[in-house]
């Protein structure tokens, strides 16, 4: 592998990592306030996006993460490409980075596909989500706003609540709530817990009506069926009965508690119908930061020399305010 930064997996960026990632998002933040949201950062620096696996929110808010950086975005879509005529992964990869691209974010079903791509191409990679196995962007963007929403991480207790063995949104930030000096409980059927689950260091409950009370957040997850090899529920309306987040649960949370939800969203399984419009829902608030959080992700690959993090504290201003709409340019 080159000595090229790539945002692989949360264990990789560790606790300095993903607070300068976090306080680099402060400043993204406040960009996209303004009336014209982007800034020369990027200039001239091209982000590819080579989503192998659907996504809306992922690749939408990389791609304009990278316009309001003016970075140029190239964009490849599985359905449409030399894929059905047997091109590899690696084949794929390398014909799209010939072209002269920067930084390649990649979604792909199979575990450790992006860290492949780290090593075979000459392009920073960031993970948009392998398989079962990780999505940092995604932890690093809940972690924003449960920051934002309660004023810190550090000692709340976060309930990850459904199919925890499929989701790689829940390990990665699983690890990022660890690193940040939260308390997890892990709240699931023991047919949707991971194998080994014990060496997570978390707690583990199958009794969300004992969890709600006493939890500062609690974090919805999907089934995924897509990933799901075999039946493991007797029934949706069973799950939902058990492990859904209904208005009626929501209820029980105390004032200040937050529902998350990293989307897509099945309205009556995983979440009652009507909880997405609660105001302690933040589940749009979590898609309106992941535009400055990977702006942030950008800025950190991109932007900033290799190995030259800003110190801790430090004033970062990688989003000087454009002098005029002209010096900011059109894509
Ligand atoms: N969108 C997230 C992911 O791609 C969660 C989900 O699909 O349920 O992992
Ligand atoms: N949360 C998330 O990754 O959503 P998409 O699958 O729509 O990108």
């Amino acid at each position: 592998m080159s000595g090229r930064r790539h945002l692989l997996s949360v264990g990789d960026l560790g606790a300095d990592g993903l607070r300068e990632i976090l306080r680099l998002a402060d400043s993204f933040a406040e960009v996209n306030t303004r009336a014209i949201p982007k800034v020369p950062a990027l200039r001239g620096r091209t982000v590819a996006s080579l989503f192998f696996e659907d996504s809306t929110r992922t690749r939408l808010s990389f791609e304009t993460a990278a316009k309001r950086l003016s970075a140029d975005t190239v964009t490849f879509s599985a359905g449409s490409s030399s894929l059905s005529k047997g091109e590899s992964l690696r084949d794929t990869a390398q014909t799209v980075t010939a072209m002269g691209v920067d930084c390649v974010v990649v979604r792909h079903r199979s575990a450790g596909a992006a860290v492949a791509l780290s090593r075979w191409l000459d392009a920073a990679v960031i993970n948009a989500g392998d398989g079962c196995h990780e999505h940092p962007t995604q932890a690093l963007l809940d972690c924003y706003t449960i920051q934002q929403r309660l004023g810190g991480i550090e000692g709340r207790r976060v309930a990850i609540v459904g199919d925890i063995a499929h989701s790689r949104v829940a390990r990665s930030l699983v690890a990022a709530l660890q690193l940040l000096d939260a308390s997890v409980t892990l709240v699931a059927p023991a047919t949707l817990l991971p194998p080994a689950v014990e060496a997570w260091g978390v707690g583990l409950s199958s009794n969300l009506d004992d969890v709600v009370p006493r939890a500062d957040v609690v974090y919805l997850l999907r089934l995924q069926r897509e990933r799901q090899e075999r039946a493991l529920l007797p029934s949706e309306r069973e799950f939902h009965e058990r492990f859904g987040l209904s208005a009626e649960r929501a209820r029980r949370l105390a004032d200040h508690a937050i529902v998350m939800h990293p989307g897509p969203l099945n309205r009556g399984v995983e979440i009652g119908a009507e909880v997405p419009e609660m105001t302690c829902a933040t589940i749009s608030e979590q898609v309106a930061n992941g535009v400055s959080v990977r702006m942030a992700a950008l800025f950190w690959l991109l932007g900033v020399p290799a190995g030259i993090a800003s110190p801790p504290g430090a004033e970062v201003s990688p989003a000087p305010e454009p002098a005029s709409a002209a010096e900011v340019g059109g894509d």
